[in-house]
């Protein structure tokens, strides 16, 4: 199954960027996603192309029309059934790590970037499944947050990553933050790394990260831990 992402958003060269490098330009290079971002501008239906208009209420910031959203939405809607239509905006629930990996098991994703002062509220009732917003600030719109989302989501899908294990041991699966992690040399500036990890023994290796975990996450982010303490 390839992933199908469509992005909609008036800022398309925004979004080449984050989709040419590394880990998500080669998911896309082996099929394993396609992107396509798609330009609302184009749905645009006055002769100025205009997206945004004034606030009814008054009130400073622009908001972004239905009727382009609309059709724009409802053209991409006739070639293919979504199980996602995620609208990116600080309002939404926070992503995490639980979220992301939920999404990486869907077929069809629709993200829609919102910019101005948002979007009008009845295109989020009409067709809005999920929103999204990728932490407590704001963006000046929602392109950058939809990178973030993708980024979360395509790299857990299997065969993303080479060692398919390694997005297991990410920080945040288990509601654990991982363990640090060191390279050659095995000294420098002073600094020594730690004995057990040159050791070879596996077992002790593993607990030792484990332990470096636990005692991070309890020091850093009593929030994960409380809840890593409750599943075990
Ligand atoms: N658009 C503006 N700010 C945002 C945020 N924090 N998350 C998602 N979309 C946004």
């Amino acid at each position: 199954m390839t992933m199908h992402i469509d992005i909609i958003t008036c800022l398309p060269r925004l979004l080449e960027s984050p989709f040419a490098h590394s880990i998500l330009k080669r998911a896309i290079e082996k099929d394993i996603v396609s992107v396509n971002i798609v330009d609302l501008r184009e749905y645009a239906t006055n002769k100025h192309k205009n997206l945004d208009d004034y606030a009814f209420g008054g009130g400073a910031g622009m908001v972004m029309m239905c009727e382009p959203l609309a059709l724009c939405i409802e053209s991409l809607m006739e070639h293919r059934k979504y199980d996602q239509i995620i609208y990116m905006t600080p309002d939404g629930e926070t992503l995490n790590q639980q979220i992301a990996n939920k999404l990486s098991l869907v077929e069809n994703i629709m993200i829609i970037c919102g910019h101005y002062k948002g979007i009008d509220e009845r295109i989020r009732q009409t067709y809005i499944t999920h929103e999204i917003s990728i932490g407590d600030y704001v963006l000046s719109g929602g392109e950058l947050a939809a990178a973030v989302l993708c980024d979360s989501i395509i790299r857990i899908i299997p065969g993303v990553l080479s060692d398919e294990t390694s997005a297991l041991t990410d920080s945040h699966q288990d509601f654990l933050l991982a363990p640090p992690v060191y390279t050659r040399p095995a000294e420098w500036n002073g600094l020594k790394v730690p004995e057990v990890l040159l050791s070879g023994h596996e077992k002790n290796i593993e607990n030792w990260r484990l332990e470096q975990s636990i005692e991070r996450t309890k020091t850093r982010r009593p929030d994960l831990f409380k809840k890593w303490e409750e599943g075990h």
